[in-house]
């Protein structure tokens, strides 16, 4: 399966699931990173794994529409059957949702449909909730609101730091990730057949 990637920062995720793709555990390929922010580390991760990376900055395009129409023409250049967004700090708009329905999956730093937004570890860490965790859904129009595919949880101890919550969260997003997309790919795949 063909697979394109988007991100806006570190690119940590984006790291796992090349990891996973190279150890087979993910079948398919990453044709092209898609980034939003010309300094984001996610970019130098895909030069370094020989991926096409693409900068594509919103600020540049008359409208979100003119935007997301050139985003779609590169994915189509590629053949990509399935986006995975890997701390893409955007709203997905009409145009990318009608041309991937059911095709983009996203993963989110809490247990949804708790803390959604910017900044969700903080937001766990500042309700002072005892337990958090990381949830990979389907993309809709909303903020964080698509159907749910899995979710797993992380339990924050007394004297945990933010960046310890941070840490422990990325742990599982990096192992749940991979797992999840296979899950999709193996579920789009029998339905084509
Ligand atoms: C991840 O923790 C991801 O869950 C989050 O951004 C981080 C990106 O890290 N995404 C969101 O908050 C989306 N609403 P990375 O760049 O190291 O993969």
């Amino acid at each position: 399966m063909k697979l394109a990637v988007f991100a806006s920062g570190n690119g940590s995720n984006f790291e796992a699931v090349m990891e996973a793709v190279n150890r087979g555990d993910i079948q398919g390929e990453v044709k092209l990173l898609v980034c939003d922010k010309p300094n984001a580390y996610a970019m130098e991760r895909a030069k370094g794994h020989g991926v096409p990376a693409f900068l594509f900055q919103p600020k540049d395009f008359v409208t979100k529409e003119a935007y997301e129409f050139a985003i779609l023409d590169k994915l189509q250049n590629y053949n990509v059957e399935l986006i995975i967004l890997a701390g893409y700090m955007r709203l997905i708009g009409p145009t990318l949702l009608n041309a991937f329905e059911h095709k983009i999956i996203n993963i989110h730093p809490s247990l949804l449909p708790s803390f959604p937004g910017l900044d969700a570890i903080g937001q766990a860490f500042d309700a002072k909730v005892r337990v958090s965790g990381v949830t990979v859904h389907f993309v809709d129009a909303g903020m964080d609101t698509g159907p749910i595919i899995d979710q797993e949880a992380i339990r924050i101890e007394d004297g945990d730091t933010r960046e310890d919550v941070q840490r422990k969260i990325q742990q599982v997003e990096h192992r749940l990730y991979p797992k999840t997309i296979q899950r999709v790919i193996e579920k789009i795949g029998s339905v084509k057949h």
